[in-house]
């Protein structure tokens, strides 16, 4: 992507701030972000960038659009991102992710934006029948307020893209991890680990696998994939092979070089981390393959990668 007027909205977080440097060089890039998840640590460094601009609120407020100007892409990655807060309150799902989703979408309608790159997620699935999973599976039956909230957005998606003339491209991202990162499996070992090195929590039996992408892997592949779609689409973004739970604690163990921690499993409702939790995820990645798009990193090559992203980025190692 060069030459365009962008709007990356969550560009403050983590694949925001990866997909932000990525950008800039080439763009003109204007970050929507009302702080929510994160504060302005990994965009701070921006701020003298001449291609750069900050417009700082919720995306789920009409008025926040104000002053807001012209683009020729909107890149949309905010959103409620942790799963887990699903179950205590539904309701942060539907207002960060629907009704955010939907003010954007009438923002594009109004100021005639014609492309968007969205970040949906694996979870729209919910638990399937069909490993590796492809984007023709259904019936879509997502098992947490998150999931369901990233189906509705990519309906809403689909049918400004028809009514309106979009192009959009829809990914649904297996699990991204990598450098910025302030949430998800990695993180919360490390965080746990500074905390205490004689017992690691761990939610779950540990049996939970997934399948794991490198955030550089990510955002290039949103970009190249998005560049060579002729039309509105969804895509899978994943990875071959799956990683459990219970080896990436190993990695981080390992990495972090304790060796006499004890690991605990909480066991949770059949295994699962939480409520919600979809215990097997693999998606069926051909489409992606198709388009000429290959990761550079497999699955536990990208958790490896950033374990140790992280830990140099909390001044562990
Ligand atoms: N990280 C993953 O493994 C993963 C997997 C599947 C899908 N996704 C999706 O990718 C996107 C980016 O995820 P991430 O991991 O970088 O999350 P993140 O929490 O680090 O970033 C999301 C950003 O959105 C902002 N935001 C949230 N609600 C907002 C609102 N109402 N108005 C304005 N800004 C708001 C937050 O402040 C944050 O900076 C999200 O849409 C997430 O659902 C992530």
């Amino acid at each position: 992507m060069k030459g365009k007027r962008i709007l990356l909205t969550g560009g403050a977080g983590f694949i925001g701030s990866n997909m932000l440097e990525a950008l800039i060089r080439d763009n003109e890039v204007t970050v929507f972000d009302n702080f929510s998840n994160v504060d302005n640590r990994y965009i701070r460094k921006y701020e003298e960038d001449k291609h750069f601009s900050l417009h700082q609120g919720d995306l789920a407020l009409p008025d926040s659009y104000k002053g807001l100007g012209k683009f020729d892409v909107v890149i949309h990655l905010a959103a409620n991102s942790d799963v887990k807060n699903g179950a205590g309150d539904p309701g942060i799902d539907y207002r960060n992710n629907v009704e955010a989703t939907f003010r954007l979408l009438e923002f594009m309608r109004k100021e005639d934006v014609r492309e968007m790159l969205f970040s949906s997620s694996s979870t729209v699935y919910g638990e399937t029948t069909v490993l590796p999973t492809p984007e023709s599976y259904g019936p879509y039956m997502p098992i947490s307020s998150y999931g369901a909230s990233k189906m509705s957005c990519e309906g809403f998606i689909t049918a400004y893209s028809n009514y309106y003339g979009f192009r959009s491209t829809i990914f649904r991202f297996a699990n991204i991890v990598g450098k910025n990162s302030t949430h998800g499996v990695i993180y919360d070992f490390i965080r746990k680990l500074q905390k205490n090195q004689s017992e690691l929590e761990v939610l779950g039996d540990g049996t939970q696998r997934k399948s794991y992408v490198h955030v550089s892997d990510c955002v290039n592949s949103m970009l190249f994939i998005h560049d060579r779609s002729q039309r509105t689409d969804i895509y899978n973004l994943g990875n071959p092979g799956t990683t459990g739970v219970k080896r990436i604690a190993e990695i981080v163990l390992q990495h972090m070089k304790l060796t006499d921690t004890r690991i605990r499993y909480t066991g949770g409702e059949e295994g699962r981390g939480w409520k919600g939790d979809v215990k097997v995820a693999q998606l069926d990645i051909t489409k992606m393959l198709a388009t000429g798009w290959k990761n550079t990193l497999d699955s536990e090559q990208s958790v490896v990668r950033a374990t140790k992203e992280t830990l140099s980025q909390m001044g562990i190692a």
